[in-house]
């Protein structure tokens, strides 16, 4: 239990302060995060509930207004921010192409990227899912958000956050200023409360977790590494525990915590993985840097990365720095054939074979 009780909005705010040449407006921004979690989360608690009562009822206990959850987070997010005169665009996982900001309403410095539900194979299944987001600052002239600003590399995120929506729904956020914090929803008063401060990522590790399921396509590197993690190849690693949900907000917010690896590697038939470079693995990976971690594609920095479109895939390892490193030696040393095939991708100049 936290010594002091201090709310999200406080928090935001009191950081805020020591920042004199800020406007508010990121602390606006976030502040609206935090709420569109709680509305999220509100109806995730029912998502069990809607079939149920509808099948009893014979109709939808939410009629016309029962929508999918990831749909129906896409619009809570997108209504929360679209008039606020904070953003440029947005750019969700849900859409094609960059939302635009409305005509009738004014256009702000920054850009809001989002994976407005994460997880989504676990929804039906009482299993933890998430919100992912993080923010650019806008780097274009001109009013219009453009692809100049969505597409910069990690490193230039000035904020990042994922809700957890799980045994109880957190919320865990950073800024350029560092420091990653986490809060937890206390539902009888709707509000978020300071749980987690100043989380660092444990430099002993407990687990490592990945879908091992698909460890026959996986390249030689990463299979070695996977031995080594389990204290089988190497000297002596100590073995770790395995645990993966398949949802990448809990799976990295266990990491976090608890220290070890999360890794979605890229293989032969996809080198370039699964993740979504600007609206998953860019502020996981900022989190995971301003908590003492690493993230890496498997050659280097995700951060580092420049992106050359929107819906740009990445695999993805981070966690504890030292256990990220030993996945790119072991990349380096088996899998040149494999590199062959992505860094042409990750440097946009083919895309995905
Ligand atoms: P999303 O639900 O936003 O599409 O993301 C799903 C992602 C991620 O959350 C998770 O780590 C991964 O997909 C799981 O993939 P597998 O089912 O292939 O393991
Ligand atoms: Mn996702
Ligand atoms: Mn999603």
């Amino acid at each position: 239990m936290a010594e002091k009780t201090v709310t999200i909005e406080r928090h935001i705010t009191e950081k805020q302060k020591q920042h004199p040449q800020a406007t508010g407006t990121l602390t606006a921004l976030l502040y609206d995060m935090a709420l569109a979690a709680k509305m999220i989360a509100s109806q995730v608690r029912h998502a069990g509930l809607i079939d149920i009562l509808g099948a009893a009822e014979g109709r939808n206990v939410y009629g016309e207004q029962q929508q999918k959850l990831d749909v129906y987070a896409d619009s809570v997010i997108f209504k929360l921010n679209d008039h606020t005169h904070r953003l440029c665009a947005m750019v969700s996982e849900e859409r094609d192409e960059i939302i635009e900001i409305p005509r009738k309403y004014g256009k702000g410095r920054y850009v809001l990227l989002y994976d407005p539900l994460d997880g989504s194979s676990n929804i039906d299944l009482n299993v933890s899912i998430g919100t992912i987001f993080s923010i650019h600052r806008k780097v274009s002239t001109g009013g219009d958000g453009t692809l100049e600003d969505i597409l910069q590399p990690g490193s230039r995120l000035v904020a990042a956050g994922y809700v957890l929506y799980g045994s109880s729904t957190m919320m865990v956020y950073t800024t350029e200023q560092g420091g990653v914090h986490g809060f937890t929803l206390e539902p009888s008063i709707g509000e978020f409360l300071l749980s987690h401060e100043d989380i660092r990522i444990p430099s002993r590790a407990t687990y490592y977790s990945t879908n091992q399921g698909y460890e026959k396509a996986w390249t030689h590197g990463v299979r070695r590494f996977t031995k080594w993690l389990q204290g089988i190849d190497g000297e002596g690693h100590p073995s770790l525990g395995l645990r993966y949900t398949g949802s990448l907000v809990a799976d990295f917010h266990r990491t976090l915590l608890r220290g070890g690896v999360f890794y979605y590697p890229g293989d032969m038939q996809q080198p370039e993985g699964k993740m979504r470079l600007m609206v998953e693995a860019q502020a996981i990976a900022f989190i995971a840097r301003h908590a003492g971690g690493y993230a890496s594609d498997g050659y280097g920095d995700i951060l580092e990365i420049k992106p050359h479109k929107l819906h740009q895939r990445t695999p993805l390892f981070v966690g504890s720095r030292d256990l990220v490193v030993q996945a790119e030696h072991f990349i380096r040393q088996h899998d040149q054939d494999w590199l062959k095939q992505y860094l042409p991708y990750r440097e946009g100049r083919q895309d995905a074979p």
